[in-house]
């Protein structure tokens, strides 16, 4: 280093969702973000933890870190970091609980890790890691929510699997909540996710990934196609279209041919609803290298131009999107 370098100001870094969000994990911790990179905690062994007492002072330190110009080990090469601004919001205004694993199906590609149908009972009658609903009324006594905008992000396990949701849900609804989204396998009908469509507080997604019965039963490995579809049928006739995302996941090898996405497509239509998701296994993008195939880009053309024709709107997330764009996942 010369005499002159060590007068230029150091890079100075920040992270909006260290600032912002925050993410009660499986891990049994309370986390800032719940993106690729698993970055720092800042309260762990939650369930023997009666407050969440501290985590402001770990954020502070983590915020002052990467102010100074230094990237806490797990932030290491994260796409959220960016240069320091000074007009920073510090409330919480992103929730993501993922506290909780259990579900009623086993999806062959779910991230939750290696899915069976037995594992799925067993799991069923575990208690749940820890009781969120004390740490969230806390932050609300502390003044850390910004009550407007505060986005609540249920991951899990499935929603209809955790024994306390609808407390949940209307501790958020009486303290103050901007949106509550909801991704279910949506194997079971839920009358609170029918009154936050009803009250616009709600966003439900589901991910259907076929047309057909048979081709559900592959991937969910349980036979609640035509439930789902119902149950898909029910909020959108009481509470309307607006708030309702349908996902189809392309799983190679499963529903990756133009024959099942057309059945998927029609029924949509038939369904009225109004917003679709394309996305890819996550397997294919992170776990090993993959080209992807033609048919994913013959599939996603041919919502493209359905949705155009049929005031539908497409999603696709920015990541998915970028992997398409190249053509490969190169991990
Ligand atoms: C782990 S799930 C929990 C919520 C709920 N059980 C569900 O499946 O909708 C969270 C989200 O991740 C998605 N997901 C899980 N594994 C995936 C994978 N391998 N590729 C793409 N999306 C996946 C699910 O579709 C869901 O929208
Ligand atoms: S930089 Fe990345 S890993 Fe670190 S807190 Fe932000 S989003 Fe999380
Ligand atoms: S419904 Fe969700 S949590 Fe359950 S197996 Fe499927 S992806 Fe995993």
């Amino acid at each position: 280093m010369n005499f002159l370098q060590l007068f230029k100001p150091k890079k100075s870094y920040m992270c909006s969702l260290m600032n912002t969000n925050l993410h009660f994990t499986s891990r049994n911790t309370l986390e800032p973000c719940c993106s690729a990179n698993i970055g720092p905690v800042f309260a762990a062994n939650l369930s023997e933890r009666n407050s969440i007492k501290g985590f402001a002072a770990e954020k502070e330190k983590y915020i002052k870190m990467l102010k100074s110009g230094k990237i806490p080990q797990g932030c290491l090469n994260c796409v959220h970091l960016s240069e320091y601004k000074s007009d920073n919001d510090l409330k919480i205004n992103k929730i993501t609980l993922n506290h909780y694993t259990q579900c009623n199906c086993a999806c062959i590609y779910c991230t939750q890790g290696n899915r069976t149908l037995d594992k799925i009972k067993e799991d069923a009658n575990k208690p749940v890691l820890f009781d969120v609903l004390k740490f969230i009324n806390e932050l609300y006594d502390n003044d850390f929510i910004d009550k407007e905008k505060l986005y609540i992000d249920f991951q899990g396990g499935n929603i209809s699997c955790l024994k306390n949701y609808e407390e949940i849900i209307d501790t958020f609804l009486q303290r103050g909540v901007g949106t509550i989204y909801i991704p279910t396998n949506n194997i079971v009908y839920m009358p609170a996710i029918e009154k936050l469509l009803k009250m616009k507080k709600g966003e439900f997604c589901t991910a259907l990934d076929s047309g057909t019965r048979e081709t559900y039963f592959k991937i969910k490995q349980v036979d609640k196609f035509d439930k789902s579809v119902e149950n898909i049928r029910r909020y959108i006739n009481s509470a309307g279209n607006d708030s309702v995302i349908i996902k189809y996941i392309i799983v190679n090898g499963y529903n990756d041919n133009m024959a099942e996405f057309k059945k998927f497509i029609d029924l949509m239509l038939e369904l009225k609803v109004k917003i679709i998701v394309i996305d890819i296994d996550y397997r294919d993008i992170i776990d090993k290298p993959f080209k992807i195939p033609d048919v994913y880009y013959e599939i996603i053309d041919y919502a493209k131009n359905v949705c155009a024709n049929n005031n539908m709107d497409l999603g696709i997330p920015p990541y998915t999107q970028s992997v398409l764009d190249k053509g490969f996942s190169s991990r």
